[in-house]
């Protein structure tokens, strides 16, 4: 296992910078979910950890020795790529060994070969494929061909686990599956891992460390749980959720006059310690945290809509409404029930005071209490 560290890390293919100087530290055994929509640089950063690509510019070092010009072979990596390649004419024993060979050492082939086949075995019983070893591949379901090829990768015991959306061509069924089998792997042999996905539900599930990217950057990186519940920027409370955020821009103060005018009502408790003359905001609420309000009843945030289409998705509802006396804006409530609600019925959502959000509307960033606190002590 080793300990992985990215400092400032850039990767230009002539004069485009497509990944952007990227830190991270990534601990022993420790899980990292890279997350972000297409094009961001996930796979870009994965295929430099792997040695794959030539870093630009920065440094990596795995347990502090410089990576840079290690060659891939030489960096103890194992890697599963989104099209994982199984052998189609080797069974699932001889594709998990397959270039074992290579690196069992001369004069004591016969004791190496039994410890591979005890490796195989090993690794074959913890994926679960170890009664289909002599099958080729054809032969096998999508989830048994997926854990091949991550027994692959695992019989050379790698130090560094490098994941490339290993089961983006899987059915949701078995993506699930497979996902918490993913799990339950990294508990029983914690490999150093990075996971590249775009899917939220693995990164939210399977990360120790979660790390949202952005066009070649980091926007945030932390416990999953903490990312989701303080994001950091509009972009990653946007991204994260199903569906993301609601993200409505206040011109000048959060002031519940200012916000009438957009149908976006927030009270003092609300508005926190960010000053009423700071510059436009943007107030985000995730969609589960709102709830209908009764006309007259209090809530620290009110927002006042008419709906547009109520979605039934079995497990809950999804209430899409225009905010009222805003052309563009619109709200999206995650309710248990449709509450009887019709399109052009008139209603209001509303939410408690530590759901709310804060974000600077020009530059997107969080504005923490302390951060609003800061700002009015300088006055600004
Ligand atoms: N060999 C290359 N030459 C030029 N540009 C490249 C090359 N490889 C990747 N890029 C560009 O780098 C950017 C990042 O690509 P990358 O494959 O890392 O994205 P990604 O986050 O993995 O996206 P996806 O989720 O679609 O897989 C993209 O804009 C891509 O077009
Ligand atoms: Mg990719």
């Amino acid at each position: 296992m080793a300990r992985v560290e990215l400092h400032n890390i850039v990767k230009s293919y002539g004069d485009q910078r497509v990944v952007n100087g990227i830190d991270l530290v990534i601990e022993e055994g420790q899980f990292v979910v890279l997350l972000g929509p297409s094009g961001c640089g996930k796979t870009t950063t994965l295929r430099m950890i792997a040695g794959l690509e030539q870093i630009t510019d920065g440094e990596m070092y795995f347990d502090g020795r410089l990576m840079n010009h290690e060659a891939p072979e030489r960096r103890g990596v194992g890697m599963v790529f989104q099209n994982y390649a199984l052998y189609p004419h080797m069974t699932v024993a001889d594709n998990l060994s397959f270039g074992l060979e290579s690196q069992r050492r001369r004069g004591s082939r016969r004791k190496a070969r039994a410890q591979e086949r005890a490796r195989v075995l090993q690794v074959a019983r913890l994926l679960e494929i170890d009664h289909v070893l002599d099958h080729r591949p054809k032969e096998l379901s999508g989830g048994q061909r997926q854990r091949a090829a991550l027994g692959r990768a695992l019989v050379r015991e790698p130090d560094v686990f490098l994941l490339d959306e290993p089961l983006s061509n899987l059915d949701a069924n078995l993506r699930e599956k497979m996902r918490m089998e993913l799990s339950r792997l990294h508990d029983e042999m914690p490999v150093t891992t990075v996971y590249v996905t775009h899917d939220q539900g693995e990164a939210l599930t399977l990360a120790d460390q979660l790390v949202v990217m952005h066009e070649g950057k980091i926007c945030q990186a932390g416990q999953p749980g903490e990312v989701y519940s303080a994001p950091g920027t509009t972009f990653v409370a946007g991204f994260l959720g199903s569906p993301g955020m609601n993200l409505w821009e206040l011109p000048g103060a959060p002031s519940s006059d200012a916000g009438a005018s957009r149908g976006v009502h927030l009270s003092g408790e609300a508005r926190g310690e960010h000053v009423p003359g700071e510059g436009p905001v943007v107030v985000g609420v995730r969609p589960e945290h709102l709830k209908l309000v009764a006309e007259g009843e209090h809530c620290p945030a009110r927002v006042d809509c008419r709906v547009d289409v109520v979605e039934n998705l079995g497990s809950h509802v999804l209430v899409h409404a225009k905010i009222q006396s805003s052309k563009q804006a619109s709200l999206v409530a995650k309710l248990e029930t449709s509450a009887g609600l019709r399109r052009g019925d008139r209603v209001a959502f509303g939410a408690q005071a530590e759901h709310v959000h804060l974000f600077d509307a020009r530059t997107g960033q969080r504005l923490g209490h302390r951060l609003a606190r800061e700002r009015t002590s300088v006055g600004v």
